[in-house]
């Protein structure tokens, strides 16, 4: 059984869908539930234990044996969440260069998603949840009571994330990629991800690319508040 709310939020990577999940959750009080960070937190873990990111069935263990756990943030330092494996705080190593590479092709694997997806549905269990992802709306969370699939265009999307990286990163940091790279990188993650990419039939698609943060999270709390 699910918890009395669930908005499921899909999207490509740069639609804004973290930033507008993590808005939602705090001003309903929902949990908040990345499940992008727990792919990310499998890759990490595979990179960690040199484990091939080919072997579907190395990955599936990996995954079942896995200790992820991701809560609260008690640290003030820009995280909408911490994320631990095994008691150690992997929170910014899961946005590495490496893992980003590796992410893709391990979250591609049946044996990781059928894993996380179990653990997934198990915490939306717990209450209403934001959850956000690929594929919450059409697999995780099928009677979601709201599906929102945000879009941007790429070169827009490559924008955010950029600024993104600018902020952590600063303006002389020579780990810092060009925005030709970022879109380069985002467009090779959207051929990836593209059979994982799933819309739900139901879902609402919400546009950002001329909208701000505040108005996505504006039209979406109007769409709950309509259907409720
Ligand atoms: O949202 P993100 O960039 O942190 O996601 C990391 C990767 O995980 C991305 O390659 C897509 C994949 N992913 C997925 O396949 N299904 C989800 N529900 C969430 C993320």
């Amino acid at each position: 059984m699910q918890g009395p709310h669930c908005i499921a939020i899909d999207g490509p990577a740069g639609s804004g869908k973290s930033t507008v999940g993590e808005r939602l959750a705090q001003l309903w009080g929902y949990l908040y539930v990345d499940t992008g960070a727990m792919y990310r937190a499998v890759a990490w873990l595979a990179l960690h234990e040199d484990i091939d990111i080919s072997d579907g069935r190395a990955l599936g263990e990996l995954a079942q044996r896995a200790n992820v756990k991701i809560s609260k943030p008690e640290i003030a330092d820009g995280r909408q969440y911490t994320v631990t494996v095994h008691g150690r705080d992997i929170t910014w190593e899961i946005r590495s260069p490496a893992v980003t590479q590796a992410v893709s092709p391990v979250s591609s694997h049946p044996e990781v998603r059928s894993l996380l997806i179990a653990q997934q549905r198990k915490m939306a269990e717990q209450g209403s949840v934001v959850m956000v992802g690929r594929d919450i709306g059409a697999v995780v969370l099928p009677d979601a009571e709201m599906k929102i699939y945000l879009t941007a265009s790429l070169e827009e999307r490559a924008r955010r994330r950029h600024a993104e990286l600018l902020e952590r990163l600063g303006e002389h940091n020579p780990a810092l990629p060009t925005l030709e790279a970022v879109i380069k990188d985002i467009q090779r993650r959207d051929d990836i991800d593209r059979d994982n990419m799933l819309m739900a039939k139901d879902a609402i698609v919400v546009e950002t690319d001329h909208r701000s943060i505040s108005q996505v999270v504006e039209v979406i709390t109007h769409l709950v508040e309509n259907r409720r």
